[in-house]
């Protein structure tokens, strides 16, 4: 496959969150990705959705297009080819959120990358989510493996998708970077088809592992290719055209190895 990664979850604008503290952060983390085959990058600094109905909007969005400014022109100089646009990863922690100002949203598109609060999803999340597709807000939760509380079965992340949410996996739970429950849930939700995306979620530090490559290395090792091409490049690549994803067949896992530790880790 020579078809290039887009990746639409990174945390790379200077000094607004934990991703890169300066200029030269991130353009060491873009290095990297673009040396990894990603093409097409959204950043998206982390951000409370109660601020949206906050008086202090206005400010702290004036404060944001700043920073964006400064990084987007730093990366357009050095990286002319690149795709490199601005998004949010939205922490939904009121339940009444306005996201209609465009750059709540991911790249120019209609699809918003959001999270919840605490890892914990709260009991109306499918409610929640409703009310943003409806509204036109195209929800994509970013990271599902990582929230506490997930049942086994995996019926409430079907909820969320059944309420209209997209599901965002990050290559580092494919490899291990978020622990042995995360990468257990994300391999899971690949075996019964509920992944949408996977992008790195990528915190824009030199001394940050860049987990792209060895999350690829381990899904196509586990025999899904065919998942990373749609996952990781078609799907991603649609988004950036305004467009939903195509849908991802369940990876067929007859590695007994793995077969065993999933019954024994459930
Ligand atoms: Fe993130």
């Amino acid at each position: 496959m020579t078809r290039s990664y887009g990746d639409f979850h990174s945390h790379l604008v200077p000094g607004v969150d934990d991703g890169s503290r300066t200029l030269a952060d991130a353009l060491h983390s873009i290095d990297r990705m673009v040396s990894a085959g990603v093409t097409h990058v959204i950043t998206t600094p982390h951000f409370r959705a109660s601020l949206t109905v906050d008086r202090e909007f206005g400010a702290y969005m004036a404060f944001l297009d700043r920073r964006w400014e400064a990084v987007r022109r730093a990366v357009s100089d050095a990286y002319p080819h690149l795709d490199f646009r601005r998004g949010l990863e939205v922490r939904l922690d009121t339940a009444a959120p306005d996201l209609s100002d465009p750059r709540l949203h991911l790249g120019g598109t209609p699809f918003v990358l959001v999270e919840w609060s605490m890892f914990t999803a709260p009991p109306d999340a499918p409610e929640l989510l409703a009310r943003l597709a409806a509204a036109g807000h195209a929800p994509i939760v970013a990271h599902p493996e990582r929230y506490g509380g997930i049942d086994k079965d995996l019926v409430a992340l079907r909820a969320w998708k059944e309420a209209g949410a997209l599901l965002q996996g990050n290559y580092g739970s494919l490899a291990g970077q978020n622990g042995p429950r995360a990468r257990r849930l994300i391999f899971q939700m690949l075996e019964e088809g509920l992944l949408d995306y996977l992008s790195s979620d990528f915190h824009g530090r030199p001394e940050y592992t860049f987990h792209l490559s060895d999350g690829a290395t381990e899904l196509t090792r586990r025999g899904g290719a065919g998942q990373l091409d749609l996952l990781g490049k078609v799907n991603p690549r649609r988004l950036f055209e305004g467009k939903r994803p195509h849908p991802v067949p369940p990876l067929q896992t007859d590695d007994p190895v793995t077969q065993m530790l999933h019954g024994f880790l459930r």
